[in-house]
């Protein structure tokens, strides 16, 4: 993924603003629950941010995957400055296969890289094909209920939204993140609806399909200020998708 190769320790940074701390991290791990026993595939890990809080949360075995192999070197050194037990590989979620079925498979961000809907059908046949029978699929996504007339919304949280056309399926959405230090990271997305994406995930076997909503962190307002929160909580940048392997 172009995106990320050369900018593994940009994004790293990204996940530091107080949107992804208070508001993002609290909703996934509510999400995610108690893993005690579990064996867990994180799909499209980055650098092993959530692979990490996916063993706190008590997963027995921890295997992230990703496309770019900077965002997994920097997994594997983080891996061996304080080991816990996490693997990592390099691999492409639209074609994946594993001999062992795992209890649950966590996706931050990945859906949205599909560049269509064959492209997003693929990576979820893989997910069906990874889960055993009743396993359950957690996943993170830009939000795609956000309408471009909000794209701007997110400034004063460190991130904007835009794009050349109208949104139509597989429109590019380009996101701008602003660093601490001043630095700009910068990806691309692409655009696919929520009815598509439910629809493309039953087809591939995986049921139940429920988009929580996001929670915000108690501590998130008393650091910031409850003000600060009403924008981002009316139209967040993210949604939260759960389903289970029938
Ligand atoms: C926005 S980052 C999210 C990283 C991490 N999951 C998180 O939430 O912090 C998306 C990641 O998905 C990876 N990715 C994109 N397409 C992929 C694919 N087809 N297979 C595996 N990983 C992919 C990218 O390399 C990138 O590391």
């Amino acid at each position: 993924m172009s995106d990320y190769q050369g900018h593994a320790a940009d994004y790293q940074t990204a996940k530091r603003q107080p949107w992804r701390t208070y508001l993002e991290q609290p909703s996934a791990l509510a999400l995610l629950g108690d893993l005690s026993g579990q064996s867990v595939i994180d799909l499209g890990c980055g650098e092993g941010h959530y692979s990490r809080l996916l063993n706190q949360l008590g997963a027995a075995e921890v295997l992230g995957i990703d496309l770019s192999g900077d965002m997994v070197e920097l997994a594997r050194s983080q891996e061996r400055s304080h080991p816990v037990g996490i693997h990592y590989q390099v691999g492409d979620a639209a074609d994946l296969v594993l001999e062992q079925p795992v209890d649950l498979v966590f996706a931050g961000y990945l859906f949205n890289h599909a560049r269509n809907r064959e492209e997003l059908r693929a990576q979820f046949r893989t997910v069906s094909s990874l889960l055993r029978p009743g396993g359950r699929l957690v996943a993170l996504n830009n939000n795609p209920d956000d309408h471009p007339s909000n794209f701007k919304a997110g400034r004063p949280y460190g991130y904007s939204k835009s794009i050349d056309g109208p949104l139509v399926e597989g429109a590019a959405i380009h996101y701008r993140f602003v660093l601490e230090d001043g630095g700009v990271f910068e990806l691309t997305d692409y655009y696919i609806s929520r009815e598509v994406m439910q629809m493309l995930m039953e087809d591939c076997g995986l049921q139940q399909v429920r988009w929580p909503q996001p929670i915000l962190a108690e501590k998130g307002v008393e650091a910031l200020g409850a003000d600060y929160w009403t924008a981002i909580m009316a139209t967040p940048p993210f949604c939260l998708i759960e389903a289970i392997r029938a």
